[in-house]
């Protein structure tokens, strides 16, 4: 394994073992060497064969085998490797890596390691909320062990929250963002290398007093999926978000805003991208004369000061903006249309009055639950009609959609992404 960027995974016991199959591809895609171990628990999950067909290299499971040691002892393993990815990582050997403990091969090699290590989370949401969890969470980053995930979704276990492990795309960004590597561009693979994308995602805010905002309900994770699908994709990738609960997704410039006007002014100074996608949910106005001071129930005199009259205006209008720009006009313009009736008609309107390429319509009436929830309905529509897609998981969306922009500039030749394993 000399001369080239090597990674040492660990595998370890959890019901996403599966994926790291499809993560070993995607490493190898990349030109990474890949070399696992394996725990235990983890064998009951995938077979050393088919880590070892995928890697083309010996699968390491036991710390007392004389024949290992002899070959590859623990310590070698990761002095070996240029960074030690763990994935999944369970609840367990996360405990054991902030306990210090080294009972087996995957513990002893993580606490002898020299290297940085990046762990990708995979539980059910009951156990990564546990305080010890997050304890142990806050100890390994205090370490400077990196994390990617867990994402919120639907689990094997059929609950719904935080602790599905992030998805082999996601990992392999991470991996390159440790390792100080472009995605994919500088890798040559990648539909998308070579291309830059430009992605607003989240709310605005915008301020009444220093104290008060006028706000709505996006969760900007539909945004941050498709930064992130666009980034797996091999664009240069900078997200310009407003204040949501997500973790920045690494391998990318991320930009924190508040308000619309800063949006603007950040998306502008990002400017020249061949893609964009305003997948933010703008406030259409402001208030129109901030107070600088709270603004207070009742006078100095203690008497009450009723009701504040706000007027409004209106914020600027970022998809129109981009869309309508001269020369450093981005190659390819996506908005989002959040319709809560005849939604197709009204995003068909939207696509013509703000002049953008495409226009990602989807319902958000209360009864949809897309605002926050992880699934969303789309309707993908552009100068040639109307493409419906099925409900799908929100990483799903940002998925298809963006091997949708990469088919766009590669004259429809990108090949789908792979099924999952
Ligand atoms: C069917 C099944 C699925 C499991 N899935 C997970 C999981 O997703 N995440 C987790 O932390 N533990 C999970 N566990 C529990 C771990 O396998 C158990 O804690 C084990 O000791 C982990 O060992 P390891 O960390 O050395 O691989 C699961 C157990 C079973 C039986």
């Amino acid at each position: 394994m000399t001369g080239e960027t090597r990674v040492l995974l660990v595998v370890a016991g959890g019901i996403a073992a599966y994926k790291a199959l499809e993560l070993i591809r995607r490493l190898r895609e990349q030109s990474i060497r890949v070399r696992c171990i394996l725990t235990r628990s983890g064998a009951e999950f995938v077979t050393p064969l088919s880590l070892s067909a995928l890697t083309e290299d010996k699968v390491y499971g036991e710390l007392f085998s004389l024949t290992d040691e002899a070959e590859m002892g623990h310590i070698q393993l990761s002095r070996d490797a240029d960074l030690m990815v763990v994935a999944p990582a369970t609840a367990d050997l996360i405990a054991k890596m902030a306990q210090g403990h080294a009972d087996d091969l995957a513990s002893t090699t993580l606490l002898a390691t020299d290297k940085e290590i990046l762990i990708a989370p995979a539980m059910n949401v009951r156990m990564w909320d546990h305080p010890a969890t997050q304890a142990n969470i806050a100890t390994l980053q205090e370490r400077g062990v990196a994390l990617v995930g867990p994402n919120e979704g639907d689990m094997a276990c059929g609950e719904f929250g935080y602790g599905r492990m992030a998805e082999p795309h996601e990992i392999v960004a991470a991996v390159l963002s440790a390792l100080g590597r472009e995605p994919r561009s500088t890798a040559g693979g990648g539909p998308l290398a070579g291309r830059s994308a430009l992605i607003t995602s989240g709310p605005t805010h915008e301020a009444i007093d220093p104290v008060r905002y006028i706000a709505n309900r996006s969760s900007g994770k539909q945004g941050h999926a498709i930064a992130r699908a666009l980034s797996g994709l091999g664009a240069k990738t900078t997200l310009v978000t407003g204040p949501t609960q997500l973790q920045d997704p690494s391998g990318m410039d991320v930009i924190h805003i508040e308000s619309a006007q800063q949006m603007l002014a950040a998306c502008e100074n990002a400017l020249p991208a061949d893609i964009a996608v305003c997948a933010a949910a703008v406030a259409d106005w402001r208030v129109a004369s901030q107070s600088n001071r709270k603004i207070k129930k009742t006078g100095s005199d203690g008497i009450d000061s009723g009701v504040p009259k706000l007027e409004l205006t209106p914020n600027p209008d970022i998809l129109a903006s981009l869309s309508q720009r001269g020369n450093d006009r981005p190659g390819l313009v996506v908005g989002f249309a959040a319709e809560t009736e005849d939604v197709i008609r009204q995003a068909t309107q939207k696509r013509a009055r703000k002049a953008c390429d495409w226009i990602v319509a989807n319902d958000v009436s209360p009864e949809s639950g897309t605002f926050g929830g992880a699934d969303n309905t789309v309707h993908v529509i552009d100068a040639q009609g109307v493409d419906s897609w099925a409900r799908m998981d929100k990483s799903d969306v940002a998925q298809r959609l963006a091997e949708r922009i990469a088919d766009h500039f590669n004259g429809g030749l990108t090949a789908p992404a792979p099924a999952p394993l």
